[in-house]
């Protein structure tokens, strides 16, 4: 079959305007070529990710992410809006295919995709169903997820509905909520506690200490479901403007489908942020997040989990999201490289990389013990917040012991 080349377009951060970035195409065997759009270029300078994708009229050869540029990689769901996709479409598709095929309306970021040549008018802009969706998502992903047989027209109705381009495992519906965009986390049929809870009571913790956090409300209805705001949309005049959002993965130029996680080390991010003219007041901050997911025994706080997003004409350090305390232990490693001994939890671990985050060993260790300092207050907040099972995990999940 030939696939067609996926035309990239962007809403400009700083017009507004929807305009073609580029042109990806290839797709098949791991390969991929990115050229970006001339008349963009004579116009504009301003391109997602000037470091790997510099501005000029080069064919950009991408052998990682297969042949998809981690820039756009990053607006193009993971494993539950990939399982969406291929039920509704039920074969199996190429990743220009796949960034085609998957709606425009709820990507992260400033970026869309389609197969026209120029953007075609109120792209991205369909519509999203308000927060009265909920229970029909929740339907939809159980179906899925068990496999339930139902009538065909039926299942094609709620899979296009429900699809998503959002990353990450679990699933997920961005909704409506007045003027706010809203992610949808309902607790899933297969977990032992309630996840979406745990990660409430988390994250209402760490903005309760400072940490820029998303805003999350927890509905408790009989599937508890955690809305999380998006923070990468924001009205202006009645209308939805995109903020541009990068992966920490993108940052680091590493490749999602590899096992090799050797890229994924606080330090690196840290230094690509600085190379993106973060300012060193959101590097501090990076560190006291890296701390925090120490302190809760967050071992899911993977390179996609982190990232930067573009606000008032620079880069700057996101809010945090998806901080879940692990449900089965105290971890003793953590997704990411913490310092010089890797991904494993010790005092001295976490203290040895403090010159890349902009920090000398003196301020590193008394944000360290400020952070782990929280622990008292903590436990306070889950036994506020949870009961039972669910706070019994989040408390075992506590790791501030192992920093001695
Ligand atoms: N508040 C937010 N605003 C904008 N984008 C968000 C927000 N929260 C999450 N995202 C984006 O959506 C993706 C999926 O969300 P999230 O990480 O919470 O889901 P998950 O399924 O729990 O992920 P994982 O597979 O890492 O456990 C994130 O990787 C990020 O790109
Ligand atoms: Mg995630």
């Amino acid at each position: 079959m030939n696939i067609p080349a996926a035309y990239i377009y962007m809403q400009h951060p700083i017009t507004a305007e929807t305009v073609t970035l580029g042109r990806l195409s290839g797709g098949r065997n791991g390969r991929g070529e990115f050229v970006y759009s001339p008349a963009y270029l004579a116009q504009n300078d301003w391109v997602p990710d000037p470091i790997r994708y510099p501005v000029g009229d080069q064919v950009f050869q991408v052998t990682t992410n297969n042949g998809i540029p981690g820039f756009i990689r990053d607006c193009m769901p993971d494993s539950w809006g990939e399982q969406l996709l291929k039920s509704l479409h039920g074969q199996a598709m190429s990743p220009v295919e796949m960034l085609i095929r998957s709606p425009n309306n709820d990507r992260i970021g400033n970026l869309m995709a389609g197969i026209a040549r120029v953007p075609p008018p109120g792209v991205g802009g369909e519509q999203i169903p308000s927060l009265q969706g909920l229970s029909e998502f929740i339907d939809t992903a159980d179906i899925i997820q068990s496999r339930q047989l139902i009538d065909p027209d039926r299942q094609k109705i709620l899979l296009v509905r429900h699809r998503s381009s959002l990353g990450g495992a679990r699933p997920k519906r961005t909704l409506r909520d007045g003027n706010t965009l809203v992610l949808a986390k309902a607790r899933d049929r297969f977990d032992i506690v309630d996840i979406p809870a745990i990660e409430h009571a988390c994250m209402t913790f760490a903005t309760s200490k400072g940490i820029d956090t998303a805003r999350t409300r927890l509905i408790a209805d009989e599937r508890s479901t955690l809305l999380v705001d998006r923070f990468d949309r924001v009205e202006i005049d009645g209308r939805m403007h995109r903020i541009p959002m990068l992966s920490a993965l993108t940052l680091l130029d590493a490749d999602w489908s590899s096992t090799d996680h050797s890229r994924w080390r606080y330090a690196g991010v840290a230094d690509e942020m600085r190379r993106r003219g973060v300012p060193l007041k959101d590097l501090e901050q990076f560190y006291i997040q890296m701390c925090f997911h120490v302190l809760v025994g967050n071992d899911d706080a993977h390179a996609k989990n982190l990232a930067i997003i573009w606000r008032d004409g620079t880069w700057r350090l996101s809010p945090m999201y998806d901080v879940v305390p692990s449900p089965l232990e105290s971890p003793a490693t953590m997704a990411m490289a913490l310092g010089k001994e890797g991904k494993r939890i010790s005092r001295r671990n976490i203290l040895s990389h403090h010159q890349h985050f902009g920090l000398d060993l003196l301020s590193a260790e008394a944000l360290l013990d400020k952070v782990l300092g929280w622990e008292s207050e903590l436990r306070e907040h889950y036994a506020r917040h949870l009961t039972g099972e669910d706070h019994a995990a989040a408390v075992n999940a506590i790791s501030s012991s192992r920093v001695i």
